[in-house]
């Protein structure tokens, strides 16, 4: 790859053959972050044709409540139907189409159309339409339904007529590890949204790895150990490496002896992608807050002991979770335009757990929000970057980037498939 040239780059992609001409090991071609075509066509081939992570049960925690998502051009709805089981339509009307919901979430008794009061029941039939033709069929109006799959808590969807059938495998494999922190028993304590200027791939690549987190996230750093998350320890360092490892096996023993699934499963290269691994968290061990203790004395599940670290899990294409005795911290990520991306994090407490009483909001926030803010100012300045003529694309550690590099692969086999 020459040095010293400088590509401008014609907004007319030719993005089959972005994709065929990938360098593997090194980031992708400014398109990939700047274009307008590459947006469009994320948005249909990945964010309408994969898993999409988009909330968790506490979000509709009785039936009748809802929550909204926006996915590119597509409104859906999320709701608790009479029976607790939660389902997913299109947000569409279907008489002339209007938007039913615009709330971010709600309670309703029936789902009623705002423009002339076409009303649809929870599971999506349509119950009520009034001043139509003699012989008008409610059964051929019902609300148009989107896969759902309720994970141990977690909420899926995808956009697809045929969604990936290997979620069935993650599901298996991740519930073991999730369930025992019980979301179903859990309320949000906090949300907090942000927007980045920057595209949702940077934003990804940035959460896959932490070579960058010893010069940017001190508050993460207090309970973090250095050799996590890919590490290539100078000599005088091979000592600690080892006593790290030795640690991480010694834990792992005793979850596991616990009940607690602790070992490293690597599927990020799956269709639908993910990776998880329970590790051991620093100082008191506890929790990733700015002194490791526990931030909820109110622990999740039946655990006695907030000793068991931090299990972490990543779906491709656009989350990731931390897992502790004390609260959970999701992320979820929507790609707004080629340029801003929503970044959606809540905190979750044991839904008995009392605010000033239990846990102090701030103390519970601290470490992420900072976090978040550090990262959301590391995706824009890279996005900064690739709009120059001058950005090209640059190699990845193998050390401490291999976790990039199968996001950014897995996009691109996706797109690639897709395009085929
Ligand atoms: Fe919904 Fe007319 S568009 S009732
Ligand atoms: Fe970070």
């Amino acid at each position: 790859m020459a040095n010293s040239k400088i590509t401008f780059h014609r907004p007319d992609v030719n993005l089959r053959e972005l994709v065929a001409r990938r360098m593997p090991g090194y980031s992708l071609e400014a398109p990939f972050y700047t274009s307008q075509a590459v947006f469009d066509a994320d948005m249909e081939h990945i964010f309408s044709s994969h898993w999409i992570y988009v909330g968790v049960t506490p979000d509709v925690p009785e039936p009748g409540d809802y929550m909204t998502v926006q996915i590119g051009k597509q409104a859906i709805l999320i709701v608790r139907d009479d029976d607790n089981e939660i389902r997913a339509f299109h947000n569409v009307c279907r008489h002339r189409g209007s938007r039913l919901c615009s709330a971010d979430k709600g309670t309703v008794g029936n789902l009623v159309c705002p423009y002339h009061q076409w009303t649809y029941d929870l599971t999506g039939k349509l119950i009520f339409a009034d001043h139509m033709a003699e012989g008008f069929d409610l059964s051929h109006h019902s609300l148009k339904p989107v896969h759902l799959r309720n994970m141990a808590g977690m909420l899926f969807i995808c956009l697809a007529d045929n969604p990936p059938e290997d979620f069935d495998e993650m599901a298996r494999a991740m519930t073991p590890y999730i369930a025992p922190h019980k979301i179903d028993d859990t309320k949000i304590a906090v949300q907090v949204d942000i927007l980045e200027q920057g595209n949702w791939k940077l934003t990804l690549e940035n959460n896959r790895e932490c070579y960058h987190c010893v010069g940017n996230h001190p508050e993460l750093n207090v309970s973090l150990f250095a050799y996590s998350y890919g590490f290539a320890p100078k000599p005088e360092q091979a000592e600690g490496l080892r006593q790290y490892e030795a640690l991480v096996a010694d834990r792992h023993a005793h979850w596991e002896a616990c009940g607690l699934p602790s070992t490293e499963i690597d599927r990020l290269e799956d269709v639908t992608g993910f990776r998880t691994m329970r590790m051991p968290l620093d100082r008191s061990g506890e929790s990733q807050t700015l002194n490791a203790q526990a931030a909820c004395k109110k622990l999740l599940g039946d655990f006695k002991d907030a000793s068991i670290g931090g299990l972490s899990f990543w779906t491709q294409p656009n989350s990731w979770h931390h897992f502790m005795a004390d609260h959970i911290v999701t992320f979820s990520v929507i790609p707004l335009s080629a340029d801003t991306t929503l970044v959606r994090t809540k905190w979750l407490v044991h839904k008995d757990a009392v605010e000033g009483v239990d846990y102090d909001t701030d103390n519970l926030t601290a470490v992420w929000n900072a976090t978040n803010d550090q990262d959301r100012r590391l995706v824009e300045e890279s996005h900064v970057g690739a709009q120059s003529p001058a950005y090209q694309p640059g190699p990845y550690s193998p050390y401490t980037e291999t976790l990039v590099d199968k996001f950014t692969k897995w996009y691109i086999n996706r797109m690639g498939v897709a395009l085929e």
